[in-house]
């Protein structure tokens, strides 16, 4: 049986954009031109989704998030209620030149509720990025950060748990990191 897509009557989506089967959109949440949203993603109430931009399979985009221009998502990311993304590194008003920095998501990513990422980053494969933390710099695969700026204080599971190693030692081995599979990994 085929997947419902829903797209609330409140919402805005641009006739150019594509939403995966399956996916759900919610109260007055705006779908740019040439977005893509994959299959089986949850778009929260009051989202925005600028043009062009990416977002990939199953993820979680909570209430009040902007996903600007330049910033791409992968598949199966969580981003927490009005996380902050930004696509100009030094904004002025009246600039007339302003250039894109690029932020990526990758595969498997948390971004937590309220936290800022200051574009050109990439936040690793399946990190966290704990609430309220300003991240600066790219994340490694794994990697739990906090604080302002954030700062790698622990590695996660796939499910999501704290090893508890001391960040100086590194990625630990997969046997630790993949407690759970994915769909489509
Ligand atoms: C980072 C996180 C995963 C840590 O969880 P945890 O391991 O259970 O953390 P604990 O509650 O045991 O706290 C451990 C320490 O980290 C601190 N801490 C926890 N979360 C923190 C955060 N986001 N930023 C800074 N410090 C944090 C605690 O104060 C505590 O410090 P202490 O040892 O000096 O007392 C969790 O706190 C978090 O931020 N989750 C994201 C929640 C979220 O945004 N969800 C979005 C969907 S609603």
């Amino acid at each position: 049986m085929a997947r419902k897509t829903y797209i609330d009557d409140t919402a805005i989506v641009h006739p150019t954009a594509e939403i995966g089967e399956g996916s759900m959109i919610w109260n007055w949440t705006k779908i740019r031109e040439r977005a893509v949203v994959g299959v089986d993603c949850n778009i929260g109430q009051s989202a925005y989704v600028d043009f062009e931009t990416r977002i990939g399979d199953r993820c979680k985009i909570q209430n009040g998030v902007s996903v600007y221009h330049g910033v791409t998502i992968g598949n199966d990311v969580f981003v927490g209620p009005n996380a902050t993304f930004t696509n100009d590194l030094r904004p002025r008003a009246h600039a007339e030149d302003w250039q894109i920095e690029k932020t990526i998501v990758e595969d498997g990513a948390s971004v937590g509720a309220n936290s800022t990422i200051v574009c050109g980053v990439t936040l690793g494969r399946h990190c966290m990025v704990g609430a309220g933390a300003v991240v600066t710099a790219d994340v490694p695969p794994h990697a739990l950060v906090l604080g302002c700026p954030a700062r790698v204080v622990d590695y996660v599971t796939m499910a999501g748990h704290r090893l508890h190693v001391s960040p100086a030692d590194g990625l630990p081995d997969s046997d630790r990191l993949n407690d759970k599979k994915l769909q489509g990994s």
